[in-house]
C-alpha cells in the first residue's frame, strides 16, 4: 500500500524561477526569501519520496480560454517545462508516474470527482517554481512528479470545500495502490496577492496568517472560508489558496488519525507581487 507521509505547502512566483535561473539569489531582495527554504532543501535531502502528487495551478499556459479542466491529473510519463513567454525554464523534464496517476484517477472519478484526464501537457511556473524552491537546481528532479491542474484562473473556480473532499479522495485513492510507495502531497500557490485592478499590490500578512493557523490547527475551519473571503480579503488571486485544502485534505488527521508534526513554517513579505507562505507537515502514521 503507498502511504502519503507528509504535505508540503508553498507559494509560487514567476520572478522567483527567474531569480534562481538567472543566478540572483545572494542579492539583498531575494536573501531572505530563499533564506527561509534552506530548512526545506534539507528536509527534502532527508526525506525523499518515492513519488511527488503535486497540485498546482496552470497559468492559462498549457490550458487556453479554449478549454479549461477544473481539476486536471498528468498521466503522461513526463511533461516539459512551458514556455511562458521568456523561453523554458532551464530546469529539469518533469518525470511522471503513469501507473499511479492512472490509479488515482480511477479511484478518484470512481469516488465520485470528475478529473480530466491528461496525457500531454507543459507545465508552467505554477509547479516547477516549487519544486525548485524546495529541491535546488539538481541535474533531475529527485523523483517522479504527478501534476495535478487545479483551475483557479477563470471562474467559476471550486470552492475551498470541495477541493478539502478531493483531498480526501485522493488519500483514499493513494492507500489503496497495491505498490509500498512513500507519496508526499503537495499544495501550492497563493498566498495574497492581486495582480490586477485598483488592488493591484494587495498583501493581507493578517489574514495570511490567521489563515495559516487555521490550515495547520484546524483544517474543517480552513475548508470553510467563503471563497469571497479569499477574494476580499487575500486578493484575486489569493484564491489560489484553495490549492492547499487538497493536500491538507489528504493528511491523516482528516480521517481520524493523529495531528501532524509541523516540520517547517515560513512566511515572507513580498516576492513580486506575493506574500510568500510556506509549510511543511509530517504524518504520524
Ligand atoms: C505573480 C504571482 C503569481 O501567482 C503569478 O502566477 C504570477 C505573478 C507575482 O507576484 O508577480
Ligand atoms: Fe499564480
Amino acid at each position: 500500500m503507498a502511504k502519503i507521509t507528509a504535505s508540503v505547502f508553498t507559494s509560487h512566483v514567476p520572478a522567483i524561477g527567474a531569480a534562481i535561473d538567472l543566478g540572483k539569489t545572494t542579492e539583498p531582495y531575494w536573501v531572505p526569501l530563499f533564506a527561509g527554504y534552506e530548512p526545506s532543501k534539507q528536509w527534502m535531502k532527508d526525506n525523499k519520496p518515492d513519488v511527488i502528487f503535486l497540485v498546482y495551478n496552470d497559468h492559462a499556459t498549457a490550458f487556453s480560454l479554449e478549454m479549461i479542466p477544473t481539476f486536471a491529473i498528468g498521466c503522461a510519463a513526463e511533461f516539459q517545462p512551458a514556455d511562458e513567454g521568456y523561453g523554458a525554464r532551464p530546469v529539469p523534464t518533469v518525470i511522471g508516474h503513469p501507473d499511479l496517476a492512472s490509479h488515482i484517477a480511477q479511484s478518484v472519478i470512481q469516488d465520485d470527482f470528475d478529473l480530466t484526464i491528461v496525457n500531454k501537457m507543459d507545465v508552467d511556473h505554477g509547479l516547477t517554481v516549487p519544486l525548485s524552491l524546495m529541491c535546488g537546481e539538481p541535474d533531475a528532479w529527485p523523483c517522479p512528479v504527478i501534476p495535478f491542474a487545479v483551475n483557479v484562473v477563470q471562474y467559476p473556480v471550486p470552492s475551498g470545500q470541495r477541493c478539502f473532499k478531493l483531498g480526501q479522495a485522493i488519500r483514499r485513492a493513494i492507500e489503496s495502490y497495491d505498490q509500498p510507495l512513500n507519496v508526499q502531497i503537495w499544495g501550492t500557490g497563493g498566498m495574497s496577492h492581486q495582480l490586477q485592478g485598483p488592488r493591484a499590490g494587495l498583501i493581507n500578512r493578517e489574514w495570511d496568517n490567521a489563515w495559516l493557523d487555521k490550515l495547520i490547527e484546524d483544517p474543517e475551519a480552513a475548508a470553510a472560508t467563503p471563497h469571497i473571503d479569499y477574494v476580499r480579503e487575500a486578493g484575486s488571486e489569493g484564491i489560489e489558496l484553495v490549492m492547499w485544502l487538497i493536500a491538507r485534505g489528504a493528511m491523516a488527521d482528516v480521517a481520524g488519525g493523529p495531528k501532524p508534526t509541523v516540520r517547517h513554517r515560513f512566511y515572507h513579505v513580498p516576492a513580486s507581487n506575493t506574500a510568500v507562505g510556506h509549510v511543511i507537515l509530517e504524518n504520524n502514521v
